[in-house]
């Protein structure tokens, strides 16, 4: 029952037996909270959210929304119409469907309308910039850009990436990133992402998308839902890996935390107007991703109004009809369940679909529509160029279908489209640097320093140069990526060893550096005369298609990697100035070198980008202020957390389940309601200036009253304007194929030959209401991009003064958070951040301003948000754990 058969409609009749089994009625999605699931919440555990238990539901939720162009996609939806109107159905279907893995210049690359003129969608990775291109950046990953704390480096940076996508030919990036969310600090794709901090990471996403956007390129935000490890997510791979599992991990979870944790963000990056979404690997309460009806068609495109078109992660789809219905709207890369098998859940079989009448004509135009308005949306016709590179290789000429060797061509112009982003990257690098540890102002170094030393592998050059692992797959040299798709190639990479050694040299000073970390004694005699000792240490973590040092993506542990925790002890054993500086993916346990008082100064430097060295040294010799503030907690060892990753299989029909029994409370909030003490908390960072908080004041705005959206949709309109002939939608005569090419036309007029599936309409079994055109109830949370416009009404605003009372200018975040009240609420949630430059004696006044989200609770029962009727507390601080400020949003 449980198995995956390759056939489109035994894949939907399993998907929908998922969608429909209840297996333990516990607080499931969309259902009401029924009270004895709160005693359970209650008596065993305060943090054990109701509706996190394996085996649960999914519940189906049908027809899939089609897009009618809500809120600012009027005018895109309109351009749509007008160019999907002139479209036959093998044109739609051309758009809808990935032409095969490795066969077109792109990752991904849809089919073309030639009769228009419309080339090719190209879909091209990553979050940080191009992959496999030349000539390109390599920007700072998303959990720096979350250290910065800082709206206008995100959009700076988004626009950076958008304008060298632009130039490449690319249309749609795939990026930015909010799952992973950052569940577990284990997770290996954390750091392509922002942070657990739902707030944090749906400001910089925003920002981030409208950057890339404002370039007229498609962001694509990944990865659609509750994807939060790397171990299980696809089934070859961890079979590959000897793990005998049966389907994809399924993320159970419940519908508050659901709501109130890992959609927000999402939330947030449709509000801004993201062109389409990616579904991800992994199951969500037991129904695959990317046909998941109540994910896609209930949540996403219900409640939070996306307009846009739902994108598989590669390999992501499992089947054809079932998931049309579910949501999806294109397969990437088109193949069906294996690279190059020369089978499509889509092209053809979506025509076929089209013509049996399993797929109704105006849900194959929405298809079209939402990849069409997507694409008018960021108005991607202006200056679109021709693809003027392929993944496949860097030589000039090769084949334009590479991995089938059809077609010799000059595939790379080599475009330089880096244009001046190395400056804005160094910034970027230095303003997400955190200061953690600064005894006695070892920190800003004079520069004046007789002997200046540098230990550690991760200070250097990697062997195989920067970019000699394939994605970047290996920890060697200075550590400025993770592992996995979520990379780009380095134009150069600046290592702290040559960016420091140059400021040393420019003050005359003396420099060694020694990047053997196994050489101790070498190690310990130098650190012995040396008056500054700056080591560098990292933990690396990535995409599990890759395993490096026997991490399969996911980190094992927490602590440092190429054995620099000895490394580290020497320098600090014989040199009392010893300055610590990380690049890692996330937490590293540092309780240890923050009590070492040989360890005068530590920094978290993260994954910077190509001009690490630069921005590092930007730091230690005070070129710049750092301002920078943790995106997560470091806690004292690895449990204090709460939550892990699942290393071995827990199910004994091979799916592991995955319970996300800890709700919301992730991070911080776990912090904070188990008493623990971190080593440095979320949101900390120091400054070589000190700042003052006084003065807070609580404005009501006297905002309307919450107004439930009651509307319906229109009818889905359709534009068919094709024959339901088979005989009409074959081949061409004498049309020549690319070979495992996955076309729209029919080889045969006998449809089930056509499909060669051999299960061709065996089944009858059918989702309940998806053919159904006709208008449909909308919910009450939605009605607009983001969700109602109304839990955006800005109810108060706070403010506060900060004063900068050191002696030189320096940037400060100062943080919101607030206390909800109710029983189950985390102790504080962030809300606002503002990060602002002050100059010495100054202060600034700042103001955040309180949404009626951002005070309000998801219920289960009305499925809409709701304000419990407490008192809540508001606090003003720098960190999540200094917050000298405090009131009552009255
Ligand atoms: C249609 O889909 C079925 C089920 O996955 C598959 O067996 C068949 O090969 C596909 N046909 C084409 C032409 O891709
Ligand atoms: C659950 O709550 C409902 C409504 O508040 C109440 O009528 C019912 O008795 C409760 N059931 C249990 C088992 O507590
Ligand atoms: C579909 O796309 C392919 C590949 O770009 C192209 O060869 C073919 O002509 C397109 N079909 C239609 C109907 O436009
Ligand atoms: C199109 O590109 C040219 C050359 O790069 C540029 O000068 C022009 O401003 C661009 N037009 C628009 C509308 O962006
Ligand atoms: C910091 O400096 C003061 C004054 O020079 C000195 O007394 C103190 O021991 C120093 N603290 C540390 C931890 O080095
Ligand atoms: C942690 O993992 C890294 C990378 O695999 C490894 O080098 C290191 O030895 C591990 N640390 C411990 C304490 O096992
Ligand atoms: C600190 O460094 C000095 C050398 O400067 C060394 O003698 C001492 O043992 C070190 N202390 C610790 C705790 O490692
Ligand atoms: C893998 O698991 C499945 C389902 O639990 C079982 O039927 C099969 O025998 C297992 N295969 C191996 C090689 O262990
Ligand atoms: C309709 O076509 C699809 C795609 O080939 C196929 O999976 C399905 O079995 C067909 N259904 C019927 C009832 O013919």
């Amino acid at each position: 029952m449980r198995s995956f058969a390759s056939a489109a409609l035994l894949a939907a009749t399993t998907a929908l037996a998922q969608d429909s089994q209840d297996f333990s009625n516990r607080g499931n999605f969309g259902s009401p909270f029924p009270n004895t699931t709160y005693n359970e919440y209650v008596n065993d555990n305060p943090v054990v959210a109701a509706g996190s238990n394996g085996h649960q539901m999914s519940p189906p939720k049908y027809p899939s929304p089609w897009t009618e162009g809500l809120g600012d996609w009027k005018e895109a939806y309109d351009q749509a119409r007008e160019f999907v109107g002139q479209l036959t159905l093998e044109e739609k279907v051309n758009l809808t469907t990935g032409t095969g893995w490795q066969v077109d210049r792109c990752v991904g690359q849809t089919g073309s309308i030639p009769r228009l003129g419309f080339r090719a969608m190209c879909l091209q990775d990553s979050p940080l910039g191009i992959r496999y291109a030349d000539l390109v950046s390599a920007f700072a990953s998303g959990v720096n850009l979350a250290a910065t704390w800082d709206r206008g480096l995100a959009f700076a940076q988004g626009a950076g990436m958008g304008s060298e996508h632009k130039g490449k030919g690319v249309d749609f990036q795939l990026g930015p990133v909010a799952g992973p969310l950052g569940r577990t600090p284990e997770g290996g794709r954390n750091w392509e992402g922002f942070s657990p901090d739902p707030v944090l990471t749906g400001q910089l996403f925003a920002q981030t998308i409208r950057g890339i956007q404002s370039q007229n390129v498609m962001t694509n935000l990944k990865h659609y839902i509750a994807y939060e490890q790397e171990h299980f997510r696809q089934v070859p791979e961890a079979n590959g890996f000897g793990y005998n599992i049966t389907e994809p991990s399924s993320s159970n979870l419940d519908d508050v935390t659901m709501h109130e944790l890992y959609l927000w963000p999402f939330a947030d990056g449709i509000r801004a107007g993201a062109a389409s979404v990616m579904c991800s690997y992994n199951q969500i309460n037991g129904s695959q991703a990317c046909q998941n009806s109540y994910t896609l068609n209930y949540l996403l495109k219900g409640e939070l109004g996306f307009q846009g078109p739902v994108i598989t992660d590669w390999l992501g789809g499992h089947s054809g009809v079932s998931s049309v219905h579910a949501g999806l709207d294109m397969l990437m890369p088109g193949d069906s369940d294996s690279y190059n098998n020369g089978y499509s859940y889509f092209g053809s079989n979506l025509t076929i679909a089209v013509l049996n009448g399993t797929v109704p004509a105006w849900r194959v135009d929405d298809m079209a529509m939402r990849i069409m308005a997507a694409y008018y949306k960021v108005d991607a016709d202006t200056n679109r160029t021709d693809i003027n590179f392929s993944s496949w290789t860097k030589d000039t000429y090769n084949y334009e279908h590479y991995y089938v060797g059809q077609g010799w061509t000059k595939v790379n112009d080599h475009v330089n489209v880096r244009a001046d982003h190395g400056a804005l990257i160094r910034h970027i690098g230095s303003a997400s640097t955190v200061l953690l540890k600064n005894v006695n102002n070892t920190l800003p170094l004079s520069g004046k320093e007789p002997l200046t030393t540098v230990f550690g592998e991760d200070a250097g050059p990697s062997p195989h140069g920067p970019n000699g692992c394939d994605d970047h797959g290996c920890d060697d040299g200075t550590l400025a990526m993770g592992w996995g798709s979520g990379t780009a190639d380095f134009p150069y990479l600046v290592t702290p060893d040559t960016a420091i050694q140059n400021t040393v040299l420019q003050n005359g000073g003396s420099y060694e550096s020694i990047f053997d970390n196994y050489d101790l004694d070498t190690i310990g005699a130098l650190a012995r005369r040396s008056n500054a000792s700056i080591v560098f240490a990292n933990s690396d973590a990535g995409e599990t298609f890759i395993q490096v040092d026997g991490n399969l993506g996911d980190r094992n542990n927490l602590t440092f990697w190429q054995g620099a925790d000895d490394m580290v002890a020497t320098v600090a054993g014989n040199c009392s100035n010893t300055i610590l500086v990380v690049h890692s993916v996330g937490p590293v346990l540092l309780e240890e070198y923050k009590n070492n008082p040989n360890i005068t100064a530590i920094l978290w430097a993260g994954l910077p980008g190509q001009e690490s060295g630069n921005s590092i040294a930007d730091i230690l010799y005070g070129r710049v202020n750092p301002g920078a503030k943790l995106p997560w907690t470091i806690g004292k060892k690895r449990e204090d957390w709460g939550t892990d990753i699942l290393y071995n299989d827990n199910d004994d029909a091979g799916v592991p389940q995955i319970n996300y029994k800890e709700g919301n409370i992730i991070d911080y909030r776990a912090f904070d309601l188990h008493n623990k003490t971190p080593t440095y908390e979320f949101g900390f960072g120091l400054s070589y200036t000190t700042f003052e908080y006084s003065d807070l004041k609580v404005e009501n705005l006297n905002a309307s009253a919450y107004v439930p959206f009651m509307g319906h949709t229109t009818a889905a309109p359709t534009f068919r304007n094709f024959s339901m002939d088979p005989a009409d939608h074959t081949f061409p005569a004498n049309f020549t194929r690319v070979n495992l090419y996955h076309y729209p036309w029919l080889n045969s007029t006998n449809l089930t030959e056509a499909s060669g599936d051999p299960n061709y309409g065996s089944s009858d079994f059918f989702p309940e209401g998806a053919l159904n055109g006709s208008a449909q109830p909308v919910p009450k949370a939605g009605g607009a991009p983001g969700g109602n416009p109304s839990i955006y009404d800005v109810l108060y605003r706070v403010h506060a003064t900060i004063q900068n009372t050191g002696s030189v200018v320096g940037d400060e975040v100062p943080q919101l958070y607030l206390s909800r009240g109710g029983p189950y609420d985390p102790v504080k949630e962030l809300r606002g951040f503002e990060r602002l430059s002050i100059a010495p004696n100054m202060t600034a006044r700042v103001s955040f301003d309180i949404t009626r989200r951002d005070i309000a609770s998801w219920s289960t029962v009305e499925q809409d948000w709701y304000v419990q009727n407490t008192t809540k507390h508001v606090w003003v601080g720098s960190s999540s754990r200094n917050l000298p400020l405090s009131g009552v949003l009255a």
